[in-house]
């Protein structure tokens, strides 16, 4: 193992923290443009505590609401729009992944001048990294992403139907305030998904890193037992704080860089899920339930000492060859999945085969390696990413 490992987010956790909001923000800026999603935080109260927090420490407010899940780059042009025009100091994020996706790059954008989706890596050669951002500061409603501790967003353009990223470190937010009461009120369907994605934030740097990382293998299996444990608890009783609080914890955990340290991980399964969503606006977590057991079946055929370690250490399973039990905890995740309420399916997702051909081409468009391929254990052709496909049928 040799590697560097950087996340500099302030992280303050635990029921209650939302209250510590503006005296926390003050420290940077005084006037903040809080960033929301559909209406959830208007409904739940959660907007009313943020801007009284935010008043009482004599930070003035502007907002940005309406950031759709899956969220475009027209919402960010209009958040940063919002931002200069409002003279805001500081981008406070107030919702799911997709809410703090479009405030970072929406705190970036307000300090560039052309248009921001040159800052969205998506194959073009012009790519214009950002290396300037307003101070961020996260507030999950969500706990899935991880987005709330890491320098990463994930935006979507409706024009070309591309979906995907942008690393930075001006995008680590200064503070994450991460209070497992707003997230009460996320719907079981939300809750089972987001158990969902972070779960594959950890099997993707598991089943696709390098060998000799016992430690690293460790932490993954923690984070995948302990979402395993508590979130169908979450599922069953939204109200239930103390599991809402062990998966909040557990979506930090699976995607501030922490556990992935050294792995010199890819994501594959992301890249995929990433190119359903451009094209049909699914839900990440929902995509990801479809994708990661297909994914699995493909990639254990060629690595199954890992796949059946997961197995033994996950699910306590035995078997007589190493091929069969790498099978049978894959088929042992499918059925948690499939338990709180994921689908496993593509035809669950209402999609077909038209688009197969498609997806593997957006996969590969911006992580593609010299021969075209899919990075990952072992690395996918398009040929191989749509026979996987078929397999989810
Ligand atoms: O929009 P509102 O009204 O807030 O409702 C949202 C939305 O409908 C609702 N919700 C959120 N908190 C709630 C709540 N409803 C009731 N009570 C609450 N407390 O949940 C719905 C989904 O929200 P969204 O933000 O879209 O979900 P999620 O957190 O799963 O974020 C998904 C986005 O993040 C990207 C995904 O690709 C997707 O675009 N990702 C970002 C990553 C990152 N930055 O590190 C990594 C991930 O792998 C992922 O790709
Ligand atoms: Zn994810």
């Amino acid at each position: 193992m040799k590697f560097a490992f950087y996340n500099p987010t302030r992280l303050l956790f635990g029921a209650g923290t939302v209250a510590r909001l503006g005296e926390e923000v003050r420290k940077h800026g005084r006037k903040a443009l809080i960033v929301s999603g559909g209406g959830s935080v208007k409904g739940n109260g959660t907007l009313a505590r943020a801007v009284t927090s935010l008043q009482a420490a004599g930070v003035e407010v502007a907002e940005c609401a309406g950031i759709e899940p899956n969220p475009r780059i027209t919402s960010v042009a209009r958040g940063a729009e919002i931002a200069r025009r409002e003279g805001c100091e500081v981008v406070v994020a107030l919702g799911g992944g997709s809410t703090m996706d479009a405030a970072k790059v929406i705190a970036a954008a307000t300090l560039y001048d052309g248009d921001p989706w040159d800052m969205i890596a998506h194959g073009q050669e012009n790519w214009v990294a950002p290396t300037r951002a307003l101070p961020i500061v996260t507030v999950p409603t969500l706990a899935a992403t991880g987005s709330e501790m890491n320098n990463g967003a994930v935006i979507s353009n409706d024009d070309s139907k591309v979906k995907s990223f942008v690393l930075a470190d001006c995008l680590f937010p200064k503070i994450a305030i991460v209070d497992p009461e707003l997230t009460l009120t996320v719907p079981t369907e939300q809750t089972a998904f987001g158990v969902c994605d972070l779960i594959t934030h950890v099997t993707e740097g598991y089943f696709n890193g390098i060998d000799g990382t016992p430690i690293q293998d460790r932490f993954a299996e923690g984070v995948i037992a302990t979402a395993m444990e508590w979130g169908p608890k979450a599922v069953a009783n939204g109200s239930d704080l103390e599991a809402r609080t062990q998966i909040q914890w557990a979506s930090v955990v699976a995607l501030n860089g922490w556990v992935q340290a050294g792995t010199d991980f890819s994501f594959p399964v992301h890249m995929i899920e990433h190119a359903l969503s451009a094209h049909h606006d699914i839900t990440h977590g929902a995509g990801l339930a479809v994708l990661n057991p297909a994914w699995m079946r493909f990639a254990a055929k060629a690595r199954p000492e890992r796949f059946a370690q997961f197995a033994e250490r996950l699910f306590a399973l035995s078997a007589p060859d190493r091929e069969s039990l790498a099978m049978a905890g894959i088929d042992k995740f499918a059925e948690f999945l499939r338990s709180i309420g994921c689908p496993t399916r593509l035809t669950e997702l209402g999609l077909g085969e038209e688009l197969f051909a498609r997806y593997a081409e957006d996969a590969v468009l911006v992580v593609g390696d010299a021969a075209g391929n899919l990075p990952g254990r072992p690395p996918m052709s398009k040929a191989d990413i749509v026979a996987m496909l078929r397999t989810a049928r």
